[in-house]
Formats: structure tokens, C-alpha cells, sequence
């Protein structure tokens, strides 16, 4: 099943509740939630606390959190009390992701581990058992708008390969144009910032997804 998450981070800030309400309109239930803290990625964008106001007035909504984030695990909590239904780490700024999965594991939501272009898949293999979902950014993370970065989708045919079965999910420059290439080789979950909330028709762009299921 294809999966639309759609990023907050391409919402429109001054009339959110309305980007949200759109989305129940569409059908849509997962809501990709960007975090980022100016330090791991060069840009800022929002925590817990909108996290916590979405989860309020959205309760049915898939909270996908990400954190492009340095210690992670400061925040942890914070995301988990605020509603996250899965939350998403780098591998990058950790030496042992292990812990930190189990913790989300056992607050009962759902764990992610995310690569950036430069990081090699190969380097989660041990973590892959633990795993909910993968994260792939086809762009270098940061900032929405760029430009799909075709050659991480080989990342994807590695872990489907090595027998993966989580979710695969895949964040940046994703549209209607690569989307069904990106499914092709075995992703569920298409992260759509731009693409979506910048649409002419949102409805189009859900219903293509429907039409790849
Ligand atoms: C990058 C962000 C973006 C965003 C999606 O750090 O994670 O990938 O969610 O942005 P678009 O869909 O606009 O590329
Ligand atoms: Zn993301």
C-alpha cells in the first residue's frame, strides 16, 4: 500500500489549521512532521509544542515525526508526550542507535532510522530488525523545494534486497512526476512537502497515489 505523507513543513504557517483540515478532506492520514534545530541541518523549523497543538485538534492523524536533529534524545520525550506516532532518528548523530530505538519501541510508537545522500545504507544493516521504516532523503535535508536526487534510490533496492520489510519511506523532491519510479523499486511511504501543499490540485496528487496502490 502507497502511503502520502504529506510535510508540514511546505504548510502554509499562517493558515495551518486549514492545510491540516485539507488533508482529512483528502483522505490523507499521515502528517510528516520536519523538526529541525539549526545545528544538524542549517535551518529551524518546529517542536514539540506544535507537535502536542496538531495531535489535539488532529488526534487521527499518523504523527511521522523527524528529527533532523543533534541529540535526539533530548527531545525524545517530549515528542512522545506530544503525540508522535513514530519518530524518526538520523544515523548520523548517533554511534549506537540502539538504545534510543528502544525507547521509542517501548513508549509504544514506532521507530525510524533516516540516511542522508551521503551516508551509506549499508552502515544500518544491524539496525534493519529493529526498524518500523527507513527514511531516505533524496535531498540534502534541510530545506523543502530541491531538486529529487535519483541516485538514492539505489539505496532503496539494497534493503529491499537484503530482505527489508519494513517501510521505506522517502523525503525530498518527491512529485508526481517520480513518484511512480520510486514506488517501483520498493518504497511505501512518499513524503511530499512541496508537491502537495504547494499543488494546484491536492486532490490529484492523492488520487495518483491511489491510482499506483
Ligand atoms: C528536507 C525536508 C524536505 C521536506 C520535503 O530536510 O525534510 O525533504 O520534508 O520537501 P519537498 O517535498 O518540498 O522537497
Ligand atoms: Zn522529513
Amino acid at each position: 500500500m502507497i502511503e502520502i505523507a504529506p510535510s508540514m513543513l511546505a504548510a502554509d504557517m499562517l493558515h495551518l489549521e486549514d492545510d491540516l483540515l485539507d488533508l482529512r478532506k483528502n483522505q490523507i492520514k499521515t502528517l510528516h512532521f520536519d523538526v529541525m534545530d539549526a545545528h544538524f541541518v542549517p535551518n529551524l523549523s518546529f517542536g514539540p509544542a506544535l507537535c502536542k497543538a496538531v495531535h489535539g485538534a488532529f488526534p487521527e492523524y499518523f504523527l511521522d515525526v523527524h528529527l533532523m536533529m543533534d541529540n535526539p534524545e533530548k527531545l525524545l520525550d517530549s515528542f512522545i508526550h506530544a503525540g508522535a506516532s513514530s519518530i524518526t532518528v538520523h544515523a548520523e548523530v548517533l554511534d549506537d542507535a540502539k538504545p534510543i530505538l528502544s525507547r521509542i519501541r517501548a513508549a509504544g510508537v514506532q521507530c525510524g532510522i533516516s540516511v542522508k545522500p551521503g551516508t551509506d545504507v549499508t552502515s544500518i544493516c544491524e539496525l534493519l530488525p529493529m526498524l518500523d521504516r527507513v527514511l531516505i532523503m533524496t535531498v540534502e535535508p534541510g530545506f523543502g523545494g530541491q531538486k529529487f536526487m535519483e541516485s538514492q534510490l539505489e539505496k532503496i533496492v539494497w534493503l529491499r534486497k537484503r530482505g527489508y520489510t519494513g517501510k521505506i519511506a522517502v523525503d525530498g523532491g518527491v512529485n508526481m512526476e517520480n513518484m511512480e519510479r520510486i514506488c517501483s523499486v520498493g518504497a511505501d511511504v512518499l513524503v511530499m512537502g512541496t508537491a502537495f501543499f504547494k499543488a494546484d490540485d491536492r486532490s490529484a496528487v492523492v488520487q495518483k497515489v491511489k491510482d499506483m496502490a
